[in-house]
């Protein structure tokens, strides 16, 4: 008897159980908190688990996170000790941010929210375009996501550069690595763009300081922040005084310190901010139930499980 669970405490778990079992039909699924017999449980997926329910299955081979980032399940500081932590690296979940990143830098590098606000008030208005050569933009974060948004951009012609923890090679990509290399990166990226996971070093690093060290040599004399991380990596009122004071040109942001954002944030109504409610990658039940059921269809047969959390760093 093999029974997979499903913690999803503030998401319907329905569509996850029923693409679960689409995908495996043979495995038991259970939905918490109705878990039945807890030495049946050997798989569980979840988002944000409440303490104490993942180490109270004395049986849990792997967890599986629903999502690509883990600080949802690395929040539990009750996890078992010892059962790996798989987080989801998937084809679909990865396309759908690369459109959402290749989405918010042509619409800050063609102006489109000018253009909107022109045509709301009927302005034929030739204002000069710029070409992509021209426009420098840096991936904080050169992993699965932060790669894929890298390649797209630079196939369209823009500089694309990109800062991580070790270096890489990718072709047309400059790669920057670690902290050394921080400023060097920041100084020459006109668009930042962040996929960075949430830990203990990527906290509140999106603040005045770092804004002051990116490029004012890009065609708007400002900078462009593009965060689709986690809401933890920025600080929201640096961000404000920073457009306000005209050192960040604009932003788009899927990810906030508080979701939903707060009514009365003054993000919401910033002429120069694009507010999304982290939807830039949506994870799939179909596709993410797909990939669960492959790994736990290779783990069965040899113990392999891939995309693992590196535990000590924290992703
Ligand atoms: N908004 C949304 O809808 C949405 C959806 C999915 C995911 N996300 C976010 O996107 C993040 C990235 O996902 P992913 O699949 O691309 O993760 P990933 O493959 O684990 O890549 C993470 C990247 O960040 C780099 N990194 C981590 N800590 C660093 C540090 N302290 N300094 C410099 N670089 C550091 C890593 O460097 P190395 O390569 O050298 O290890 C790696 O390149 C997730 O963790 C999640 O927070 C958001």
């Amino acid at each position: 008897m093999s029974a997979f669970l499903i913690v999803t405490p503030t998401w319907d778990a329905t569509p996850w159980a029923k693409a679960m079992k689409a995908a495996r039909p043979e495995l038991d699924i259970r939905i918490w908190p109705e878990t039945g017999r807890v030495e049946d449980i050997t798989y569980a997926a979840a988002w944000l688990p409440p303490a104490d329910v993942l180490k109270g299955l004395p049986k849990l081979k792997v967890i599986f996170s629903l999502g690509a980032g883990v600080d949802a399940i690395l929040s539990d500081k009750t996890l078992p000790r010892g059962v790996p932590i798989v987080r989801v690296n998937d084809d679909d979940l990865t396309m759908r941010m690369s459109e959402y990143i290749v989405l918010q830098v042509l619409m800050h590098h063609r102006q489109q929210r000018r253009l909107d606000e022109n045509q709301r008030n009927k302005i034929w208005d030739q204002f000069p375009t710029h070409a992509a050569k021209d426009m420098s933009v840096g991936i904080m974060g050169l992993g699965v996501l932060g790669q894929d948004a890298a390649r797209k951009l630079a196939m369209m012609g823009f500089k694309v550069r990109g800062w991580s923890r070790g270096a890489k090679q990718i072709e047309s990509v400059s790669s920057f690595a670690g902290h050394e290399q921080l400023d060097a990166f920041l100084g020459d990226t006109d668009i930042l763009v962040c996929l960075l996971p949430a830990t203990a070093e990527t906290d509140g690093l999106i603040n005045s300081a770092l804004i002051a060290k990116l490029s004012r040599k890009g065609p708007f004399g400002a900078p462009i922040l593009i965060n689709a991380g986690r809401g933890r990596q920025q600080n929201e009122d640096d961000i404000l005084a920073c457009l306000n004071a005209g050192t960040l040109h604009a932003a788009s942001l899927d990810v906030f310190r508080k979701e939903p954002l707060p009514k009365e944030s003054a993000l919401w109504r910033h002429p120069r901010v694009t507010v999304t409610p982290h939807i830039a990658a949506d994870s799939d039940p179909a596709a993410i139930c797909a990939y669960l059921a492959r790994q736990i269809e290779n783990f069965e047969k040899d113990g392999a499980l891939q995309n693992i959390v590196d535990m000590r760093h924290g992703y």
